[in-house]
């Protein structure tokens, strides 16, 4: 049986790190303010919308809402977004995704300063990171190498196989994995012999959003699983991207759904949103 790579222990302690920090910043005069937007009232957005301004409060830093009307134009967020860019007191902005179809969500991405993306989603910090230079990284991929460190799992040099290609989670997280000297397959929805490429991973990380489409024949004895995935069934039961029961028994680490990545993710931008601070 695996060991479980606790995401909710491993996040409440950079969340404490992270508390102390800003403790150690607010002595110096400096403080923090993430700004968060919101357009329309997706119930799952709002969720997240919800958690991210208690994570501020957690840490001693301020949140701004802007929860904005499902009608608003693609003008009038740019102009909020450019009034935040230009407000000092402001140090993070997010946009919270999806946005409305009217909505062009590249420009809004691209229009909060780089700066200030702590999302890691602007063009200029996503080029950054695939270069190897300073920027904002993807709060999830992020969230995956602290899991990984914290629980002693060596990279360098071992073979990772992503499945999924998002902008969000698979590419930032084979950048990252290159960086620490893993050797890196992407598997996408186009990929012939998944189940012959993952059972090659020595580190599997399944970003799909296909309900337990990994089972125990994907996954080579001892292999370490991150499982990005979060569905929900109509008992409102959670479930990954991997058959937790059968990889479990073969895995030497694994990540719970719930309870793995997701913590994971809102650490992650409270990181960012500290780093903010300082720049
Ligand atoms: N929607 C789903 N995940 C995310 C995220 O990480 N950031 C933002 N802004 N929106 C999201």
């Amino acid at each position: 049986m695996a060991q479980l790579i606790d995401g909710k222990k491993i996040s409440s302690e950079i969340k404490e790190e992270l508390k102390a920090k800003v403790a150690e910043l607010k002595q110096k005069g400096i403080e923090g303010t993430l700004a968060v937007i919101q357009v329309g009232n997706d119930p799952a957005s709002s969720v997240y919308v919800k958690n991210k301004k208690r994570a501020c409060e957690y840490i001693g830093i301020h949140s701004k809402s802007f929860e904005l009307p499902e009608e608003t134009t693609q003008e009038e967020l740019l102009r909020l977004i450019s009034d935040l860019n230009e407000d000092g007191s402001v140090n993070g902005i997010l946009t919270q995704l999806p946005v409305p179809a009217h909505i062009d969500e590249k420009e809004i991405i691209n229009a909060i300063s780089p700066k200030k993306d702590v999302d890691g989603f602007h063009t200029q910090n996503v080029g950054s990171l695939a270069v190897g230079q300073e920027g904002f990284v993807s709060c999830t991929p992020a969230g995956i190498i602290e899991l990984l460190k914290r629980s002693d799992v060596e990279i360098d040099g071992k073979h990772c196989v992503i499945v999924g290609r998002s902008n969000i989670v698979g590419k930032p997280m084979a950048l990252l994995m290159l960086r620490e000297n893993a050797t890196v397959t992407v598997a996408h929805s186009h990929t012939k012999n998944l189940q012959e490429i993952c059972r090659t991973a020595d580190i599997l990380i399944v970003a799909v959003g296909k309900r337990e489409l990994i089972t125990g024949d994907f996954v080579k004895e001892g292999a370490v699983v991150i499982d990005v995935g979060i569905h929900r069934d109509e008992n409102k039961k959670l479930f990954g991207d991997v058959k937790f029961e059968e990889v479990s028994q073969k895995a030497s680490k694994i990540t719970p759904v719930p309870g793995g990545v997701g913590p994971m993710t809102i650490a992650m931008l409270m990181n960012n949103c500290v780093e903010a601070m300082d720049k």
